[in-house]
């Protein structure tokens, strides 16, 4: 079964062919990161413009790279949301467009589900039962995943997702978007402890997060050394250690809560060092997580959620993107 996955929720455009349920055959990701850093976020309107522009070539160039056409194609599976309207409808329609042209059925798949999809690429051995730490941009979640297509939502954010609070963060702190990556970067060389930021809802019997307090905590800190030489580094090492903490309180929480002691986590923050470090070492669960390259948005998980679905008989006739799409 060969399955084309396409991904236009937010600012990359991925496209990826893969047979039956995890063997990637090719992927392409056109991000658009230099694109919108200069904005210091996505531009909405401009990010559905470049997918308009990327996306036909980058299928044309999976179907030569896979020595296929579009004919031969089991599945498309497309992202329907959530995401921003302009890039899911660029995404959804012309994959409407495409599964009429070549007759291949298509698939929506929810972009979470996807992310919930990611570590399994390379990971044979994940099975359900097992919880899924879900922390992007716009969401922080963990999820459990009781079954392929039953999912139960354990806990998320109150406020910003935890991308979001290092995004923020990092326009506090002058440095470019995404923020996630400058604030790693700089924090290999600051200190951890430097600064005593608040663990958000650390000590809470209940599985959910809080972002935006940590920002603004970090705001106050920046504007108490009035202009003159802010220490960026040690400021950058003590939030990361604030929200990889405050993280890892609430797996320890829901891994005690449910008795499961296997941790997925995906999402663009998943690539984060310190998280991964942190995931890896705790010896009450075990971790599995995506490739650094495959935590922020791409296809393949696109593509193995909708292949999944499929063979677990959901069909869809009428694929529309919905950009307020809810958790799993
Ligand atoms: O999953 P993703 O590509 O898009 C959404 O679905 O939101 O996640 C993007 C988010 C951004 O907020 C970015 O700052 C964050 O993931 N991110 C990171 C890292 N790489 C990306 N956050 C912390 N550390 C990183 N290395
Ligand atoms: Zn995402």
């Amino acid at each position: 079964m060969l399955t084309l996955g396409i991904e236009t929720s937010c600012d990359d455009t991925g496209v990826a062919v893969i047979r039956n349920d995890r063997e990637v055959l090719c992927e392409f990701l056109s991000s658009q990161i230099k694109d919108h850093s200069r904005f210091g976020g996505v531009i909405p309107e401009f990010a559905a413009r470049k997918h308009l522009e990327n996306l036909l070539p980058l299928v044309d160039a999976a179907l030569r790279e896979c020595d296929i056409s579009g004919h031969d194609l089991d599945l498309i599976a497309v992202t329907r949301g959530p995401g921003l309207m302009g890039s899911l409808i660029v995404g959804v329609m012309t994959a409407r467009a495409l599964s009429q042209a070549w007759n291949v059925p298509l698939i929506g798949v929810n972009h979470l589900e996807g992310h919930l999809f990611a570590p399994l690429v390379d990971a044979e051995d994940l099975e359900p039962p097992f919880l899924s730490l879900i922390v992007s941009g716009g969401h922080t979640e963990i999820i459990c995943v009781h079954d392929f297509g039953k999912y139960e939502l354990l806990g998320q954010t109150r406020d910003d997702a935890a991308g979001e609070a290092y995004d923020k963060a990092a326009r506090i702190l002058g440095l470019k978007y995404p923020g996630g990556p400058e604030i790693e970067r700089l924090a290999k060389t600051g200190n951890p402890n430097a600064f005593d930021f608040p663990i958000p809802l650390k000590n809470t019997d209940k599985i959910e997060f809080s972002f935006s307090g940590l920002k603004t905590a970090l705001l106050w800190q920046v504007k108490k050394f009035d202009g003159g030489n802010i220490p960026v580094n040690d400021l950058c090492a003590s939030f990361q250690r604030a929200v990889t903490e405050s993280l890892m309180a609430k797996v320890n929480l829901a891994v005690k809560i449910t008795g499961i002691r296997k941790v997925s986590a995906s999402g663009g923050v998943s690539a984060n060092g310190a998280l991964r470090e942190a995931l890896r070492s705790d010896e009450r669960f075990r971790t599995w997580l995506p490739a650094k390259g495959r935590c922020t948005d791409n296809a393949v998980m696109i593509a193995m959620a909708g292949a999944n679905s499929w063979e677990r008989g959901v069909r869809m006739n009428d694929v529309m993107p919905d950009p307020s799409l809810h958790s799993l």
